[in-house]
């Protein structure tokens, strides 16, 4: 959740580490700090908010600062101790010598931290990370030397830690190490770098080298050695990164939120790409390593995912009960490890997230891999540690997601269920071919249909503005689209803090209809052609006969609704089956332009992260 950078070599290391920061802000942004390696000494620098903060520390101590050669940098999303400069990475020893950065969960922090303490180290912050740096200096004091004092170090901590060590005694050398928090190395030439992500480094050099759970990486600016924790040399193999620096400019947008909503379209076609290319041929996703035999007989999926990822599963359940009608549960990760579920062998298990790094998820595929299931991965980052996991993996290729709150990964894991719910059709044979070569059809369309909405943004803006100053929404729907009705509510809550809830449009009279009045409007997505629509505008009049404001997005052209409800959003018309990928972008839109009204901070919400690398 938080960010690591860590430099050595011929640049402007100031520049190289702020550069990396504002790169990795994305992921936390309560605190930020940075150690550099000039003159003969460590200087460090940390301050409390926003890595601009931290920029301005830095330009008003330019005086006091040199040459820098080395340096290591942070971006904190606190969970020990509250966001304070003095809880901001990095640490140091007691004798301020060595200089520490970490992202993860120390678990016996507290132990060491008593034995530590009996060694005379002096703890200044409430952080689990402050024991690393102990830790490593009191190895470092019997055998002087910086390897071997992480690596005896690192198997004396119990949790999960990206690591980046720097050490006054040894000038520009910078130590890696991790176990279940990802961390690279990047190769460049006369320079070189350790990162906890991609983005990190993507400005510098695209050849990085992946590290493995316990395994040390030694840097200099002209060498670079990787270990296991014994301390035994392992040869890894250099990867090149697929993304462009531009990948992350706003490129003219005024948060990256609002360019991710616009790439859709072509995030769309991107997914399709390969797959599905001529509608009377079947669905190729060869990434599915299942054979067909298996397939054919399979009829329990289960789905574990959280927050925006979880809403994609819920509507890939509906999607792959109604084409290949085989029976999916769909599960919070958070929830799915702690009970005894019924993945066994036979169970297909798909995992899905944007980042493929969020805690809860990786933990429940584990559990699943336990279990003897086949685990299915959809994520954005197939260089991710979830991907590593996967027996089976279905990239997104939805391009980097800086936006805190999701929306291009979002349709991308929707066009990758219908994918897989067709491939499982055409493998089962459950579906009509004729219906089937229609859906694909429509399914192309969508591109098209979602930029028709992007188009002309006005009416959407219009009911932000109408709607910015309200504490409270409801948000409902039936079938397919319920969880566009929840991802919806969530996308408004993230980033505008106002309070919204998505609910099954049947439940609302089983007891939230007891909170609508005049200060409560209720969202309802009604989309003509399907099972739905009659049934959502009824559950709209009796919200309606209770003063409640009332906002329909639909692909009605009939007029005789607008005398229903105060304000309609119209999309173009789409087969309800596939109307999610569609009905999301006005609720996406929605929120960020209320979020835009409220002048909060679009693409870094309040106390969120973009990856969730604790349980
Ligand atoms: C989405 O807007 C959120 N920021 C959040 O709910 C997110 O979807 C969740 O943390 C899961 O992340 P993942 O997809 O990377 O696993």
């Amino acid at each position: 959740m938080c960010g690591i950078i860590g430099y050595v070599g011929k640049g402007n290391v100031i520049d190289v580490i702020l550069k990396g920061l504002t790169n990795l802000e994305y992921r936390g942004y309560d605190s930020a700090g940075i150690a550099l390696r000039d003159n003969n000494e460590i200087k460090i620098f940390k301050t409390l908010g926003k890595l601009i903060n931290l920029k301005n520390e830095i330009e008003a101590h330019k005086s006091e600062i040199y040459n820098p050669t080395s340096g290591i940098g942070h971006i904190r999303w606190a969970t020990h101790g509250s966001p304070s400069v003095t809880n901001a990475h990095p640490h140091t020893c007691t004798c301020g010598r060595l200089v520490v950065v970490h992202n993860g969960i120390i678990e016996n922090y507290k132990e060491l931290r008593e034995e530590l303490i009996k060694k005379n180290c002096r703890f200044v912050s409430q952080t689990d990370t402050e024991v690393i740096a102990h830790l490593v200096a009191d190895e470092f004091g019997k055998i002087k030397d910086l390897e071997t004092a992480v690596r005896n170090s690192v198997k004396k901590l119990q949790g999960t830690y990206a690591i980046c060590v720097m050490h006054k005694d040894v000038p520009d050398l910078i130590v890696g190490a991790r176990k279940h928090a990802p961390m690279i190395v990047g190769v460049g030439e006369g320079e070189n770098f350790i990162a906890s992500d991609t983005p990190a480094l993507v400005e510098y050099t695209k050849k990085t080298i992946y590290l493995d759970d316990n395994e040390i990486a030694i840097v200099t600016k002209d060498k670079i050695k990787i270990t296991d924790i014994e301390g035994n040399e392992v040869t890894k193999k250099v990867e090149v990164l697929p993304w462009e620096p531009v990948a992350l400019s706003k490129l003219g947008y005024k948060h990256f939120m609002l360019k991710e909503i616009h790439e859709q379209p072509d995030v769309i076609r991107n997914v399709l790409n390969g797959k599905l290319y001529d509608i009377s041929e079947p669905i190729s996703l060869n990434e599915v390593k299942l054979n067909k035999e298996i397939l054919k007989k399979l009829n329990k999926i289960q789905i574990i995912a959280c927050g925006t990822s979880l809403h994609a599963a819920l509507a890939g359940k509906y999607i792959i009960e109604d084409f290949a009608g085989i029976s999916v549960e769909v599960e919070a990760s958070s929830e799915y490890i702690y009970r005894k579920t019924t993945t066994d062998a036979s169970t297909l298990v798909i995992g899905v997230s944007q980042s493929g790094e969020t805690a809860d998820t990786i933990t429940a595929i584990k559990q699943a891999k336990e279990k003897g299931a086949h685990v299915l991965i959809i994520t954005n980052r197939p260089d991710s540690n979830m991907a590593r996991l996967a027996d089976s993996l279905i990239p997104l290729n939805a391009g980097i997601e800086v936006s805190v709150a999701a929306t291009k990964s979002y349709t991308a894991q929707l066009i990758s269920f219908y994918l897989l719910a067709m491939h499982l059709a055409e493998i089962k044979e459950s579906l009509d071919k004729e219906y089937l070569t229609q859906i694909k059809h429509e399914l192309i369309q969508l591109p098209t249909k979602i930029e028709g909405v992007l188009s002309d943004t006005s009416a959407i803006q219009a009911c932000a503005r109408q709607f910015s100053s309200y504490k409270n929404f409801i948000y409902i729907a039936r079938g397919i689209n319920l969880a566009t009705s929840l991802e919806g509510a969530l996308k408004l809550k993230e980033i505008s803090y106002i309070n919204a809830t998505g609910y099954a449009a049947g439940e609302l009279k089983h007891g939230p209809i007891a909170m609508l009045d005049e200060t409560m409007p209720v969202l309802s997505i009604l989309v003509t052609g399907g099972i739905t629509y009659e049934k959502v505008l009824s559950n709209c009049e009796e919200a309606k006969a209770r003063n409640a404001k009332l906002i329909a997005l639909t692909t009605s052209t009939d007029t005789n609704i607008d005398n229903i409800f105060d304000v309609v959003l119209r999309i173009p018309q789409v087969n309800e089956i596939l109307s999610p990928v569609v009905t999301c972008v006005p609720l996406q839109l929605l929120a960020y332009y209320i979020a835009e009204f409220l002048g909060k901070d679009v693409d870094q919400p309040r106390n969120l992260a973009k990856s969730v690398t604790v349980e």
